[in-house]
């Protein structure tokens, strides 16, 4: 099976952690386990004994998770290695080859590249930088037909950080429902609008809608490597059957974590540590485009730790992005690597230290290149 390169996560693998300041990253600042678990929690961890554990995920943790979704219970979910796992096996159980897959894009590549690799078409609708990236729903229209399988949606979106408004949603899904197919929707950045307004899930307004998510974003936890699908009984099993091809269960440690993570209260607590550090980050990356503002547009994300910014240089966005890697020691994410060149994607869900001496460092690169 060929599969493109995925673009992101390779450059990501390959320069994150060989560069002063690492601007790529989408999501929140992550935790330590010591601000995390209480003493007690702590002591409970190292008596964990180290099984598999139940394979689709603990049911503790599934209770909590399905805690979340209108009308799922524990059977609705499993715990997947990531979100990536989730919407990889997600794919992989319902795609057939010769299906076709209505995509929004800008969006993560896992999808995009994976529906190509199992000889199914990709049937782009986009989100519109001229209408404050909202979707252009008659191009999903258009782009339907009886081979759709799956409507994949990014919401709130990576990397515009746009959210569907409820009409939008609306609409998606009595397209969805007029074609029979399944919505798939990546929610990992719910949870982190800087309005404070938790975006709404799909779950709920039709029957067919699976979600993805994990704790890698709006949840800083990247590092547990947990995600999970939430949808009907049958996909899920499905999705099961699957993932015992891949990696069998999620870690047990994690699991525990993950459900610490999940309680109300702490969820709560960790979402608004989020939502402040984007409101302290999002007005700086705002200023510093505004000093720009003859070369550099941004419309400020309402979710997300990433800025979408346009720019009007004469340079290709992955050799601004080689360049500014290899002379100032700052790496940001091109927007070659989401197919959409002249766009720059920023990380500004890190520590704010980091955001601005990365800036400060993009500034003597611009200064540079105006130098000639
Ligand atoms: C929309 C989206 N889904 C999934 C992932 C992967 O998340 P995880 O680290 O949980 O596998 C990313 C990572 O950037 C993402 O942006």
């Amino acid at each position: 099976m060929q599969i493109e390169t995925f673009e992101l996560e390779r450059n990501q693998s390959l320069y994150e952690n060989t560069v002063k300041f690492n601007l790529t990253e989408s999501g929140i600042h992550p935790y330590t386990l010591r601000e995390l678990l209480t003493q007690e929690q702590q002591a409970e961890v190292l008596d964990l004994r180290l099984g598999y554990g139940q394979t689709n995920g603990a049911p503790e943790l599934r209770t909590t998770l399905a805690s979340y979704y209108p009308g799922c219970n524990e059977d609705n979910i499993i715990v997947t290695n990531g979100s990536a796992e989730a919407n990889f096996v997600a794919f992989w159980s319902l795609l057939e080859p010769g299906d076709e897959v209505a995509m929004m894009l800008p969006n993560y590549q896992l999808l995009y590249g994976l529906t190509r690799s199992m000889g199914c078409t990709v049937k782009p609708f986009l989100l519109r930088e001229d209408r404050n990236w909202a979707p252009d729903l008659d191009q999903l229209e258009s782009q339907l037909s009886d081979r759709t399988k799956v409507i994949a949606l990014c919401n709130p979106n990576n990397p515009t950080g746009s959210i569907l408004s409820k009409q939008d949603m609306q609409r998606i899904v009595a397209l969805a429902a007029s074609r029979d197919c399944y919505i798939l929707s990546d929610e990992i950045y719910a949870g982190s609008e800087l309005d404070g307004v938790e975006t709404p899930s799909f779950i709920g307004l039709y029957d067919k809608v699976i979600v993805a998510s994990g704790l890698a974003k709006s949840l800083s936890h990247p590092g547990l490597r947990i995600g999970w699908l939430a949808g009907p009984r049958d996909v899920i099993d499905g999705a099961w059957h699957h993932h015992d091809y891949t990696s069998i269960s999620s870690g047990i440690i994690s699991q525990y974590v993950a459900n610490v993570i999940l309680q109300p209260e702490k969820r709560q607590e960790v979402l608004d540590r989020g939502r402040e550090l984007l409101r302290t980050n999002v007005p700086i990356v705002q200023q510093w485009v505004a000093r720009h503002s003859e070369n550099f547009r941004l419309i400020p994300p309402k979710a997300g730790g990433m800025a979408f910014i346009g720019y009007n240089i004469d340079i290709n966005s992955s050799e601004l992005v080689s360049r500014l890697r290899k002379e100032k020691s700052v790496l940001i994410v091109a927007g070659d690597w989401f197919g959409m060149d002249n766009f720059l994607r920023l990380g500004i869900g890190g520590e704010t230290d980091e955001l601005i001496g990365g800036l400060e460092r993009i500034d003597e690169f611009l200064g540079e290149l105006r130098a000639g």
